[in-house]
């Protein structure tokens, strides 16, 4: 039987190093309980008998199962509809009609750079939607949100856009709801119209974003929250550079530049606050 339940404090300092240099999560101290609650399930699914002997596995054979094993286990996937509203009401009431009237534009590039099980990416579309029926003639109908997580069983969930019934409560009135989602089985499913817009694939925010392309817009919400001011640095340095000019970002109700990067300015509209890349003489 595994011996799921002890973590030595060697162990403990050697899986907050690899948790921080694989995700960029940092654990605090005294978080045992964490590590040990999260990884049970791995462990006795791949019978591997302790942390030792997981971290053993990976740094010996590589083992991307395990390494993908951890990174789901130990982030954190909360998220909802239209969460803290103010972003999406920035993108519709603001962001959108300024596209609208820049010269040449054709389409738009969304990035949701942590989009957990797809709700912020879905979200996007549907604010997209409401404000091209608002808008009459828009450059915005060719728009691709590309939403990506390092969370491989996140992104299954989210591709496979079904929702039980009490998920679509957190954050979506009944009318979207209606006019968003059909019902199938016992829950609900985005409609096409909604998803043909988003397409999902693997990024851990450590790692390149070169293949990734140029955006017009990030969502990078509630995910710095984890990481050093190193790596926060280093994130949106990267990020303002597969901006295009002017291009906008939004971050999570509790993040900020401030400290990390001056790329970006901090904008005010009557809808709520957002960053725009610094136009650089
Ligand atoms: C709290 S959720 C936020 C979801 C969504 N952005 C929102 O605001 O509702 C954080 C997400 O970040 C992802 N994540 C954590 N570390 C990551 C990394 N290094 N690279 C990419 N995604 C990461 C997690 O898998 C999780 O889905």
């Amino acid at each position: 039987m595994p011996n799921t339940n002890k973590i030595t404090a060697n162990e403990y300092q050697q899986f907050k190093s690899f948790l921080e240099e694989t995700c960029g999560i940092l654990l605090g101290e005294g978080k045992q309980y964490l590590i040990v609650s999260r990884l049970a399930k791995l462990l006795r699914d791949e019978q591997v008998s302790s942390i030792g002997e997981l971290l053993a596995q990976i740094s010996q054979f590589g083992q991307r199962r395990l390494r993908d094993g951890v990174s789901d286990a130990m982030t954190t996937n909360e998220t909802s509809w239209f969460r803290d509203s103010s972003p999406f009401s920035v993108l519709e009431k603001s962001v959108f009609p300024q596209m609208d009237e820049e010269q040449g534009r054709m389409g738009c590039r969304v990035w949701s750079a942590a989009c957990s099980s797809g709700q912020e990416p879905y979200t996007i579309s549907i604010a997209l939607n409401e404000y091209l029926a608002s808008a009459g003639r828009s450059k915005l109908t060719n728009t691709h949100i590309i939403a990506t997580d390092i969370s491989t069983s996140m992104l299954e969930e989210a591709k496979r856009a079904y929702y039980e019934a009490g998920t679509l409560e957190r954050g979506l009135s009944e009318q979207r709801k209606r006019s968003y989602f059909k019902q199938v089985e016992s829950g609900w499913t985005v409609i096409d119209e909604i998803k043909r817009r988003v397409s999902f694939k693997p990024q851990n925010l450590l790692e390149s974003y070169v293949g990734l392309g140029k955006f017009d817009i990030i969502f990078c919400r509630n995910v710095l929250i984890y990481f050093s001011p190193e790596r926060k640095t280093d994130i949106l340095k990267r990020m303002a550079e597969i901006l295009n000019p002017g291009g906008y970002l939004f971050l999570g109700a509790s993040e900020t530049t401030m400290g990390y990067s001056d790329d970006f300015d901090m904008r005010r509209s009557s809808a709520g606050v957002f960053f725009q890349l610094k136009v650089r003489g």
